[in-house]
């Protein structure tokens, strides 16, 4: 056998999408059990091939760390040579520096643990600002997809004059990539984040359209979500839909978004959502299929 899926109960439909690109068998389902005391215990179906690839999104992301960890470690005693991560969704990556004294960089602790657990860790868009390569927190074999071709394809096929938005800076080179190949004119905001469900967005100048589309990486309270499409709203555009890649969608989010005028609202599969229409399988399938 040479390459076995395996997942939790949570990831089981992005696994699923997975194995049928790369023609695999079914994933199998690791098997979790959680002790009174709240600790918890996994179990590993056999056989387990040579090449090991556990496929979890790791959103919601405090217990879900720890029962992959002991997932990958299970594989290697279950027979496995290497164990390749393939996390959709990887979690702690916009702590990416200490932005007030006492902070820890979360994302280098994440990276180290996961490294150590892991031969290779895949993702989809995982926020890389500060740090450019993957590799360099997730170890030699790490590699992050961009989902800037998947969201390029959707908007290229969408109707009517679009204006693309990035709603930050930071976004800016992604938001580029993404209009040039859908052939968009696109523009960046400034923000600034005032508190966790708080921030406030500047736009330049903006071209006249009436329909606008944000791209975001991550929608987690919507904030930035609503706050961008109240201020397009104000300049005068009357149609704003939203294109995200992971839809963490805290409780309340999607209400909010909604409330700001947003129309339509899509995301990628990297977190399973209803707002779920983008696959990232086929892109995913590509990057491991060339190992
Ligand atoms: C931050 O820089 C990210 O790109 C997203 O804009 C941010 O994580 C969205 O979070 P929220 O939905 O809470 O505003």
């Amino acid at each position: 056998m040479r390459l076995r899926l395996h997942t939790f109960a949570d990831s089981a439909r992005g696994a699923r999408d997975l194995a049928t690109h790369l023609g695999t068998a079914p994933p199998a389902l690791v098997e979790v059990h959680r002790f009174p005391d709240g600790e918890t215990l996994v179990r590993v179906a056999a056989p387990v091939a040579r090449h090991a690839v556990l496929v979890r999104s790791l959103f919601d992301p405090n217990t879900k760390l720890i029962e992959t960890v002991l997932a990958a470690d299970a594989l290697r005693r279950s027979g496995a040579h290497t164990v390749t991560l393939v996390a959709p969704y990887l979690p702690y990556m916009r702590q990416d520096a200490v932005f007030r004294a006492g902070e820890p960089i979360s994302q280098r602790v994440i990276g180290s643990l996961l490294r150590r657990a892991f031969d290779r860790v895949l993702t989809v868009e995982p926020h890389l600002h500060r740090t450019r390569h993957l590799a360099e927190t997730f170890g030699r074999g790490a590699r992050a997809l961009s989902a800037a071709p998947v969201l390029a394809e959707w908007l290229r096929r969408a109707e009517g004059d679009i204006l693309i938005v990035g709603p930050d800076s930071e976004s800016e080179p992604w938001v580029r990539a993404i209009g040039r190949a859908a052939h968009r004119p696109w523009v960046f905001g400034s923000k600034q984040r005032l508190a966790d469900r708080s921030v406030r967005i500047h736009f330049p100048p903006l071209p006249a359209t009436t329909r606008a589309v944000i791209v975001d990486d991550i929608a987690s309270s919507g904030a930035t979500l609503a706050v961008a499409a109240r201020a397009l709203r104000r300049a005068g555009i009357r149609t704003v839909d939203a294109i995200v890649v992971h839809a963490i969608f805290t409780p309340g989010a999607l209400a909010r978004i909604r409330a700001a005028g947003v129309r339509r609202i899509v995301s990628c599969d990297t977190v399973p959502h209803p707002t779920n229409r983008i696959a990232t399988a086929p892109l995913l399938a590509a990057a491991l299929a060339a190992r």
